[in-house]
């Protein structure tokens, strides 16, 4: 039987991309698709967040994990819950290469989205050279563990983990089923050495280059409980179809 816990989740990234019209056209589509038994997020642009209607699920691509102040260009999670925000990107990989944003930076503001109540949806993934260095599974545990230090492994029941290879983000070349079941696996194994109940529980979602024609075959792998969608979520057709491909 399926876990309930494990709910699959399709989160679309939008990057800095999309358009008022955008807005309109997903917020249409996902109104009238039935999109019971699996929860659908959108995380657009920070201003296109006020101009959804509440019927659709909200995320963030990112926060500040200072409460408030004199922080310019940051977002706080308080402000992100005004605007209807339930859940927020941390640590992609595009910030912590663009931004510099260390595993310690990730997990204080792991740390920050948690104290708001907003659910993380905390990004791992690996570079092509991290890969091919044999060094994988040794640098995935690093990413967590960091987290885990900082916030404790019982906050991993509201978390959502993403495992986004970096090779494989915007690429088109998308990690095989094979390749991603086995590092959720890792995932889903290395938190169970802290606590096996919330290793079973917590999702974990795959993204890199996933398409509504490689869907399906990533999200019936046994530790895949949906996608963190970038490029794809920004056709609201393709993305509709990779929603359904979660479908339990
Ligand atoms: P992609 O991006 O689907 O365009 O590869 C995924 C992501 O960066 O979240």
């Amino acid at each position: 039987m399926e876990n309930p816990a494990r709910r699959p989740i399709v989160a679309g990234n939008w990057k800095m991309n999309g358009s008022r019209p955008l807005v309109d056209l997903m917020q249409n589509q996902l109104e009238h698709a039935d999109l019971e038994h699996l929860d659908v997020v959108i995380c657009p642009p920070l201003p296109y967040l006020g101009l959804f209607k509440s019927s659709v699920t909200l995320g963030a691509q990112n926060m500040s994990h200072f409460e408030s102040g004199a922080h310019t260009g940051e977002v706080s999670g308080s402000i992100l819950k005004e605007f209807g925000c339930s859940y927020v990107i941390v640590g992609h990989s595009e910030r912590r290469a663009d931004n510099h944003e260390s595993n310690a930076n990730v997990a204080l503001k792991v740390a920050a989205a948690l104290n708001m109540k907003l659910t993380p949806i905390l990004c791992v993934g690996e570079s092509g050279s991290v890969r091919d260095s044999g060094k994988l599974f040794t640098f995935m545990a690093g990413q967590i563990d960091a987290v885990i230090k900082q916030v404790g492994i019982a906050q991993f029941s509201n978390i959502v983990l993403a495992y986004e290879p970096i090779w494989a983000i915007g690429t088109g070349k998308t990690a095989s089923p094979a390749q991603a079941q086995e590092v959720h696996q890792f995932l889903r194994g290395h938190l169970a050495k802290q606590d096996p109940n919330i290793a079973a529980n917590i999702k974990i979602v795959y993204g890199g280059s996933v398409k509504g024609s490689n869907a399906k075959e990533l999200f019936s792998q046994k530790d895949v409980d949906g996608g963190l969608i970038g490029g794809a979520s920004l056709d609201p057709k393709d993305f509709l179809s990779i929603c359904l491909a979660a479908k339990q």
